[in-house]
């Protein structure tokens, strides 16, 4: 597989952290820290969607805006929700689906995760699909099956010209915040498996295309590594993308690792 069919994407993914009026002093900083030119590395952030608006107001031509969720319905009576739209609106180009968090809190299944892909992909917005295995499931030896699984379910219904858009990440669960990243090769493996999922039920162009990343524990210091592997084309970055030193270092890998 040849990593020149795709670009690299660094995201970071705020979670429930910050305020909406710490957007601008982060951004400011992290345009510094940052390359001028990071041809063939996208940059995103993923913020809480109270801090859509800063984001887009402070907008940056290096950075794209990401959501975090959006609902599966296009509009009306679900309190609370926020729409494909909406987000829209408000200059977001990518959103979080299954994030595992999401799926253990909110109850996100896999047909609310399938809902939302096609919701987004309708308004042209990059869903950033996680996929990832518990401690046991890895234990069992079920890590692929469930990935596989997972995958599937997300992205069913889609056309191969869909799916190319989409961008996968695998963040396996016991690896998020925990500080215990998976070791290149366990990442690398997991990644080239679904690589090679897309290949079987869409073709080779779908697979080469995809950008798969790898997110759970990723710091400015095992960056280097999980970047050079050949399925890995970016990481979505949790606890280390608040931190604009930190999120600084694994941007220029990733600008590098194109
Ligand atoms: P951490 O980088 O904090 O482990 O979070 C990873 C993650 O869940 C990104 O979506």
């Amino acid at each position: 597989m040849n990593k020149k069919y795709r670009r690299v994407i660094i995201a970071g993914n705020w979670k429930m952290n910050k305020l909406p009026s710490e957007v601008k002093p982060f951004l400011e900083e992290l345009k510094d820290a940052i390359p001028e030119h990071t041809p063939g590395c996208s940059i995103v952030l993923c913020v809480p969607a109270t801090h859509l608006a800063s984001m887009s107001r402070e907008k940056h031509r290096r950075i794209g805006i990401g959501a975090q969720n959006v609902s599966q319905f296009d509009k009306g009576a679900h309190t609370g929700e926020i729409s494909v739209d909406m987000i829209d609106d408000l200059g977001a180009r990518y959103c979080i689906v299954g994030h595992s968090e999401r799926r253990a809190d909110n109850g996100d299944t896999d047909e609310i995760v399938n809902a939302k892909v096609h919701a987004l992909l309708n308004r042209h917005i990059t869903p950033i699909l996680c996929v990832g295995e518990s401690l046991e499931q890895r234990d069992r030896g079920l890590t692929i099956e469930h990935i596989t699984y997972q995958v599937k379910a997300a992205l069913y219904g889609l056309e191969p010209e869909q799916v190319k858009k989409v961008v996968i990440a695998y963040e396996p669960i016991w690896a998020i915040g925990t500080g215990r990243t998976a070791t290149d090769e366990q990442a690398q493996e997991v990644c080239f498996a679904i690589r090679e999922l897309l290949r079987r039920e869409y073709s080779a162009m779908v697979s080469r295309k995809v950008c798969i990343l790898y997110g759970g524990s990723m710091n400015a210091k095992n960056c280097a590594g999980l970047l050079a592997q050949p399925d890995i084309d970016g990481g979505l970055i949790g606890g280390a993308s608040l931190k604009v030193e930190d999120f600084a270092v694994i941007v220029r890998e990733g600008s590098r690792a194109e």
